[in-house]
């Protein structure tokens, strides 16, 4: 049975993931094997998505592991604000179109972001998953889901799903049928649909049958 805070793991890997993508597309591009390509202009949307998820954690997250863990979250508070710098410095390099200096700023935000998930997956998480009571903890993602800005959750789901393993689409897509509002949900499907194509569409709906 997936919990809300498993949705956490999922977007995650999705930054992961992308960010590693990106990293590599940079990397090309500075050693000339590859133009500079769109691959590497994702890092806008990422962090965009970015934005919204560590608004969240601040907002909802943070607070709340304060209250059964003093002290704990302050360290990734001040990630978070190097996560900014580190956003600041490859948006420079990429609009003054410097290939070798974007390629060492998505490495550096990489090895920062890689960090940063890292500790909260089997720590910071980990206080809230054990020590924060279940309402709470829905609560808390309900916050989170809140910052993303209603006429951007299509494109979230378009961007996350391809990202993502089966299992993890699987986890997602059962906490927001139980989550979101089904208008929401039901418009989510066909844009999930789109994203990851019929053949995955369909190992989808074999995981979760009446889909
Ligand atoms: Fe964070």
């Amino acid at each position: 049975m997936a919990e809300p805070v498993d949705g956490i793991r999922v977007i995650h890997n999705a930054f992961r993931n992308d960010l590693s993508q990106i990293d590599s597309a940079a990397l090309d591009a500075a050693r000339g094997t590859a133009g500079r390509d769109h691959t590497i202009g994702r890092y806008k949307f990422l962090n965009e998505v970015l934005d919204w998820h560590a608004k969240g954690e601040e907002l909802a997250v943070f607070p709340a592991v304060e209250k059964v863990a003093p002290l704990v979250a302050e360290s990734y508070l001040k990630d978070h604000h190097g996560l900014d710098a580190a956003y600041a410095g490859l948006d420079r390099a990429y609009s003054a179109r410097d290939s070798l200096e974007t390629a060492r700023a998505t490495a550096a935000f990489r090895f920062h972001l890689f960090m940063h998930l890292g500790k909260e997956d089997s720590h910071l998480y980990r206080i809230f998953r054990e020590r924060i009571p279940l309402p709470e903890q829905v609560q808390a993602m309900n916050v989170m889901a809140g910052q993303v800005p209603k006429e951007r959750f299509a494109d979230l789901t378009a961007w996350l799903y391809p990202l993502v393993s089966a299992t993890d689409r699987e986890t997602m897509t059962r906490i927001w049928q139980v989550a979101l509002p089904p208008p929401l949900f039901i418009s989510m499907k066909e844009v999930i649909h789109t994203a990851i194509g019929n053949d995955d569409w369909a190992e989808l709906t074999r995981r979760i049958p009446g889909l």
